[in-house]
């Protein structure tokens, strides 16, 4: 049986027979042994493992280079060194996958750009293993979140007929062959599609889950989400992980309450969880991380209305490359502003005029803004967009009009405001920005393992 690495260096004492097998990180000679720094991906630390003359395999040493795959049995013994506590002295090294000495990853610290254009090995540096493995635990810490709320998870599909945000940032998905596309009185005729209609990547799961919603009361979706927007900033990826929750019977005040707990619960449980892959990011992507997560974890969020965010970023006396007016979307830079310089703390900014927004969100009263909100982050800006939804039929029906969408395409979703309609509400996390956000990695790139962007679809 396979031992890991992270089992073993937390062992309470000796132990006379283990087996254990990963990667060469380094192999460092001298003349009488050899020492390999061995990781199995299970932790940031390396196993150092101890092969001497006595060993048979130690003649064959040299052929052990940085990268390759082995398989070590030994004896776990207290490391004479300094820097760790256990060590594995070999009894047998098998090379079970050898690396060529081009193996790129020789030096310890490479560009992020760089890594990016070897996406397939960058999970072998400390970094990028830090990195996924954070990302698989707060995945998993967002499951335990919900589930001890009463939320159940919905699996919405992939494949959708709605534009749900209706910003057209589709990506189609259709079986027509492109180079003899079937017409119909000048048009495409997508009766001959797959779906005999248009069918594209969903943008957002939210109207699906509306429906489940509206039945089982608490529930929320975590899939990916494609966005077509050719924006080529470092926030924005063509495909995402989207975390969606939503509730009936609950307003825009319960909406913001459970985004703020959820932003802090999962701070506190990288903190706790993750400590030593985090403790890699505050030492060398973000000296201020630690602060920064404490501030986060351990302070109210600011609740604010955009009109009242308005008025403070046009008397703040800073020059914005875009002048702040009420009725045009906030920019990053004013986000930023907020979070940074003046709040010094993530805001929940709501009631945003309704021309900014989407078609589904409830029309306050006061005839001109939408019960939305956004959460903002220092460094990021916004993280979460959510809203309480406009359950009242006639006031859906009538602003599906006046954007001139098709009525017919959303028959299903007017039917749930027809039958037991309730006021609910929800939101959308987008888990990259959470992870930039608890790691500090100003690249959203660089926190999924194979990051989709315009023009780059490799891997
Ligand atoms: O504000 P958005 O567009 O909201 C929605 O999609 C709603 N349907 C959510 C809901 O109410 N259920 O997107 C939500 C979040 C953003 O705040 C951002 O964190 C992330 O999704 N996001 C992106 N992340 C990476 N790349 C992109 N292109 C993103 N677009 C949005
Ligand atoms: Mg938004």
């Amino acid at each position: 049986m396979l031992a890991s690495v992270h089992t073993l260096l937390q062992s309470g004492s000796a132990r006379d027979a283990v087996t254990v097998a990963g990667w060469v990180r380094t192999r460092r000679d001298s003349k009488d042994f050899s020492f390999i720094e061995l990781n199995d991906g299970t932790c940031l630390t390396n196993l150092q493992i101890l092969v001497e003359p006595g060993c048979p395999d130690y003649a064959n040493i040299g052929n052990i280079h940085t990268g390759a795959a082995i398989r070590v049995d030994g004896e776990l013994v207290a490391s004479p060194g300094k820097g760790q506590r256990w060590e594995v002295r070999a009894r047998r090294v098998h090379l079970v996958g050898p690396a060529p000495e081009d193996f790129p990853l020789q030096k310890k610290r490479h560009t992020d750009e760089y890594l990016r254009t070897i996406a397939h090995l960058r999970p072998r540096t400390n970094k990028y293993g830090a990195m996924f493995r954070i990302r698989a635990r707060l995945a998993h810490a967002i499951h335990e979140f919900f589930h001890a709320r009463g939320f159940y998870w919905i699996h919405t599909p992939i494949i959708t007929g709605a534009d749900c945000e209706g910003a057209g940032e589709l990506f189609r998905v259709t079986t027509l062959d492109l180079a003899n596309v079937p017409k119909l009185n000048g048009a495409v005729d997508f009766g001959q599609d797959f779906f005999g209609k248009e069918a594209n990547l969903t943008v957002s799961g939210q109207l699906s889950v509306e429906t489940c919603c509206l039945a089982l009361g608490k529930v929320y979706t975590f899939g990916p989400t494609f966005r077509s927007e050719n924006s080529n900033t470092s926030r924005h990826m063509a495909e995402f992980w989207m975390i969606e929750p939503e509730m009936a019977f609950a307003d825009l005040r319960d909406d913001m309450a459970l985004g703020e707990d959820l932003i802090r619960y999962l701070v506190r449980f990288v903190q706790r969880e993750c400590a030593e892959d985090l403790d890699l990011f505050a030492k060398f992507v973000d000296r201020n991380l630690p602060a920064t997560l404490e501030n986060i974890a351990g302070h109210e969020f600011i609740r604010l209305p955009y009109t009242e965010a308005v008025d403070i970023l046009q008397k703040s006396g800073r020059k914005f490359d875009y002048a702040p007016a009420w009725g045009r979307d906030l920019q990053s830079e004013h986000e930023r502003f907020l979070t940074e310089d003046h709040f010094r703390q993530p805001v929940i900014v709501y009631d945003y005029p309704q021309g900014l927004k989407a078609f589904y969100m409830r029309q306050n009263d006061d005839g001109r803004t939408v019960a939305a909100m956004d959460i903002l982050v220092p460094s990021i800006g916004e993280i979460v967009g959510g809203s309480q939804r406009e359950e009242r039929y006639d006031n859906l029906q009538r602003r599906i009009r006046e954007l001139g969408f098709n009525e017919a395409d959303y028959w299903w979703y007017l039917d749930t405001r027809k039958y037991g309609t309730v006021p609910h509400a929800g939101f959308g996390l987008g888990f990259e920005r959470l992870l930039m956000l608890v790691t500090g990695v100003g690249n959203i790139r660089d926190v999924i393992p194979f990051p989709r962007t315009p023009k780059h679809l490799e891997f």
